[in-house]
This record gives structure tokens, sequence and C-alpha cells, in this order.
């Protein structure tokens, strides 16, 4: 546990003195570790070493939410948020300065209206939950959100967001129309009253920053009653390497209606680029834009498998055809893999002999398995300026790089060991990818491109280190926001904006 203190007892005070009865945890508590673990995403930060919070607290409703946050700043204490509990350096749980958890699991509620075309989402449900309910009511409709149906809709907003319909509808951010917040006063305020910067830095900014969102107004987007995908293997003996060359070419300028992203891994030892795509059209017109633009992946009428919308979901979140829809509302086995990850984006194509380098690594690693996922950007993302919102990897971009890798041993040696290949392959990278700034994307934590002080206040030549990769000269705006709603930094992490200080 974070080094004991009273803190927490002066909160629990607090809290007991309200008629709501919030459900509280304290590691006394035979439920406490369960409720931790519950979409606990990451097991590196599942150890006897890792911090736990003080207390969890998972309140329900809105007012319940504001009490919890009132308590917190009455006694002092540092507080996380938790909505999927999918944040790769573990933020949303981990913290060693003492800590109440407030785990908003129980706050996911989501009202879809059909004829307005809109839904407000409680930030404590999941992507899966969200698409679920959407399906239940409409067959045309669906939002372009994140591609693991456990991800939580809090953080995943948060942080912009992106799917398989990026190309033709840009970020979830980018379809958020209001928003409930409390913010470090422990008001509630909506997209009126909290102004249009402050709903400008939460669209994106980051988690856990500027304030605790209670639930987003979402704009719902139109889909065809029927979609086309497909997925392409391709090994290197079947010219893999020349084919992501070409699609580099291709992928940012095909129709918006059309999606192929490459998943690059090993698969029994043997090298795949895997091409997975989605087409919000018939199966005749993709084959046409295919056969016009990118005729070398060869794709036939026999490749492609039509679906309504809701079942793409599943077909991209790795499910076999035929599951059923009610997997979007579970939780899933609890994850036991350690992993990592990282970001890139590129905006000049990497050659046939780079790319080579690249898949060197692949064979050199030593991990259960590591992955590359190439997104391509392009569409939609091309037509929103990078200062619209805070996620500024817009115009210009070919495609975001996504370096994933997983193990199974345990221990801070190995993590060490692996994470050190993800290391060298993303300093091979550097003269590869878009540079100046490096980029990342917040969604993709990354504690290796900086961090705040852990104790003193973070300046802003620190924290610009690592926030000019993730938001580029976005950097400033947050900065300024974050200055005005919270200059005593009560909302933060080792990754947020911190406020001016004289
Ligand atoms: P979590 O609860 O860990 O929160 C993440 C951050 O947001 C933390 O700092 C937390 O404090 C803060 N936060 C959470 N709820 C909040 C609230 N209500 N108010 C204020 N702050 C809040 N990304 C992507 O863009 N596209 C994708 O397809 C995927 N797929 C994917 C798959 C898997 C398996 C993982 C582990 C991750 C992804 N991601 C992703 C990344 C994901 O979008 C990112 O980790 C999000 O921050 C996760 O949001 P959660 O609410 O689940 O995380």
């Amino acid at each position: 546990c974070a080094a004991s203190t009273d803190v927490h007892k002066k909160f629990l005070q607090c809290l007991s003195v309200s008629d709501q009865k919030i459900p509280t945890y304290t590691p006394n508590n035979k439920n406490y570790s369960s409720v931790l673990q519950f979409s606990l995403q990451n097991p590196r930060f599942n150890t006897t070493k890792t911090p736990k919070p003080l207390v969890i607290v998972t309140p329900v409703s809105e007012a319940e939410i504001q009490r919890v946050i009132l308590c917190a700043k009455e006694s002092s204490i540092h507080i996380r948020v938790r909505s999927g509990g999918h944040d790769y350096e573990g933020l949303s749980y981990v913290s060693e300065d003492p800590c109440v958890l407030i785990d908003l699991i129980g706050h996911r509620n989501i009202t879809i209206n059909v004829d307005d075309k809109t839904a407000w989402v409680e930030t404590g449900s999941t992507l899966g939950e969200l698409y679920y309910k959407i399906s239940r009511k409409s067959k045309t409709l669906g939002f372009p959100g994140g591609v693991c149906p456990t991800v939580g809709v809090g953080g995943h907003t948060s942080g912009g967001g992106s799917g398989v319909m990026l190309r033709k509808y840009g970020l979830a951010a980018d379809n958020v129309i209001d928003a409930r917040l409390i913010d470090a006063n422990g008001r509630i305020l909506d997209r009126k009253s909290m102004g249009e910067d402050l709903f400008w830095a939460i669209r994106g900014g980051g988690g856990n920053t500027f304030g605790l969102v209670l639930a987003w107004k979402i704009k719902l987007v139109d889909v065809p009653e029927k979609v086309v995908v497909f997925t392409i293997d391709k090994t290197l003996k079947q010219n893999a390497t020349k084919l992501v060359h070409k699609w580099q070419y291709v992928s940012s300028k095909f129709h918006k209606d059309l999606y192929i992203r490459i998943l690059i891994h090993n698969e029994k030892n043997i090298f795949l680029a895997s091409f997975i795509s989605i087409f919000l059209g018939e199966i005749d017109r993709l084959l046409h834009i295919m056969q016009e633009n990118f005729p070398e992946l060869g794709l036939t009428r026999e490749n492609c498998i039509e679906m309504s919308w809701i079942e793409s979901t599943l077909y991209y979140a790795g499910f076999p055809r035929g599951e059923s829809l009610d997997v979007l509302l579970t939780k899933g086995l609890p994850p036991t893999l350690y992993s990592e990850a990282k970001a890139d984006y590129v905006q000049k194509p990497i050659s046939v002999q780079q790319l080579e380098g690249i898949w060197e690594f692949f064979n050199a690693s030593e991990a259960m398995f590591e992955q590359m996922i190439l997104t391509p950007y392009g569409g939609r993302m091309d037509e929103i300026s990078e200062y619209e919102l805070p996620f500024p990897h817009r115009p210009g971009n070919l495609y975001e790089i996504q370096y994933l890798m997983f193990w199974d041993e345990e221990g801070e040696e190995e993590a060490e060991r692996h994470m050190s290949w993800m290391r060298r392959l993303y300093a091979y990278m550097k003269p590869l990818v878009f540079a100046s700034p490096r980029g990342a994307y917040i969604n993709y934590r990354d504690l290796d491109i900086g961090v705040n002080n852990k104790k003193a206040n973070t300046s802003y030549a620190q924290a610009k280190v690592w926030g000019i990769k993730y938001f580029k000269n976005n950097f400033d705006r947050l900065v300024q926001v974050k200055t005005k709603v919270d200059p005593s930094n009560f909302f933060r992490n080792e990754q947020s904006i911190p406020p001016l200080v004289e």
C-alpha cells in the first residue's frame, strides 16, 4: 500500500456523515482485492510491490460522485479515477501518493435517442455496452469508438478514441457534443456552464486532468445495414513487404468508406502481415475500389463477408463468427499477459529496405508475441485541423503505428528485458517516422517519453517534454485551461497537464 496515512480516515469520516451509502472498500475488506482487480488490464501493475489505493469507492449517482470529490478535497487526499481500467501504464489505479480510487463501475447508464441520433453515456460504461445498446435501438446507427469492447468510455474519449470508422467520422472525441463534468471545486458543469475552452480540453487532453467526466453526450453516426469485412494474411514469401510498402501510398487516399489496417505479427513462428478491413458499403463497390487502387492485394468476392455493423464490432474484436452479441456486455477473462505499448506517426512512406529492417526485430524478440498495428489516416482525419481538439495528429499523417508486446514471465527483470526490445525497435524507428516532434498518443500511454515530478510541482518546461509529443502545439492551450480550472492540481497523475505556478 502507498505509505500509510491518516488522511484516508479523515476521508472516510467525511463520507460517513452523509446519508448516502457509497460502497467503500479498504484493504481490510474481503472484497477489496476483487474490486481492485475487476477492470485491471495489465498484470504488470498487480504485483505485491505495486502501490495500492488506501480506499476504493464505487459511487453510482452523480450526487454520490460529487460527495466523494468534496470529501477528497476536504481531507486533502489524492484521487485516481477509473472507468474501464485499460490505461497502458495503470495510471487510473496505481499511485505512489496515498490515494482514493474512484471506480465508476456502477455509473453506467446509457440513453439512446434515435430520433435526434444522440446518446448520453455515463463514463463507467464500456464501448461494448455502448455499441450493444445502439444496436438494440437501430440497425443503421453506430459510433466511431475503439476496437476493444471492454475499454471504458471515460478514459477512451478523454484521450481521443480511435476506431475503425475514423477515416469516415474521426475520433470518438470528434463526436462528443456535450458533457457533464465535476470540476476541482466539486461543481457539476455541462458544456454551457464549463465554457468552450474546458469543453475543448476534456475531449482529448487526457483523463484525470481537468475534472471527472460524468457523462458524454455523443452524436451517433450513420452506418449501412450491411458492411463488408475481410482479412487477408500475407507471408514474406507472398510478398508481404511489397504489399505493406504499397499500402502506405494508397490507404490514406481510399474512399472514406474503406479502412484497411495492417497487423504485423508472428503466428506460430511465421511472419505475417494481416490486412484487416471494414467497408461501409456494398461488396461490388469495394471490389471496384480495390481493383482501381490496390489490385496487388488480390481481394476477391470470396474474401468478403457481409454483416451488420454491430457484428463487425465482434469481428474486429477477434470473436468467432456467430458469437452472441451479449459478449459485448461481458468482462471476459482476466488478462494474464504482461504488456507494453508505444506509438508513432508516419508522414512519408518507409522504404522496402527499412521495412525489412523492422521485420528483423520481430525475429529477434523473445516475448510471447509482439505486434505492430498500422492504422490508416486520411479521409475525415485530413479534414479536421490539428487545433480543433487536443489530439493533433491530423492532416499530413499517412498512418499511425502502435507497437505492442506481451509476455508471461513474472518479475521486473523479465519486464525490463522485454521492454528493452521495444525500446530498441523504437530507437530504430526514429529516422523513419515523423520526428519534429516525434508523435505519441495519450491513449497509448507511454511513461518512457517523460513524466511529471513525483512530489514537487512540475514545471511547464518539464511537462512539455512529453506533452508536445501527445499534443504538439495544443500543449500550451491545455496548460492555460488547466491553470484556469484547476490551479491547485487536484486532478493529476504522472502525465497530466500541470498548471502554471507563480
Ligand atoms: P482507465 O479507466 O484506465 O482510464 C484511463 C485514464 O483516463 C486514466 O488517467 C483515468 O484516470 C482517466 N479517466 C477514466 N475515466 C475518467 C473519467 N470519467 N473522467 C476523467 N478521467 C477519467 N485506444 C484507442 O484509441 N482505440 C482502440 O481501439 C483501443 N483499444 C485498446 C485495447 C486494449 C486491450 C487496451 C488495453 C487499450 C486500448 N486502447 C485503445 C487504449 C484506450 O483507449 C486507453 O487506454 C483509454 O484511456 C482507456 O480508457 P479506460 O476508461 O478503459 O481506462
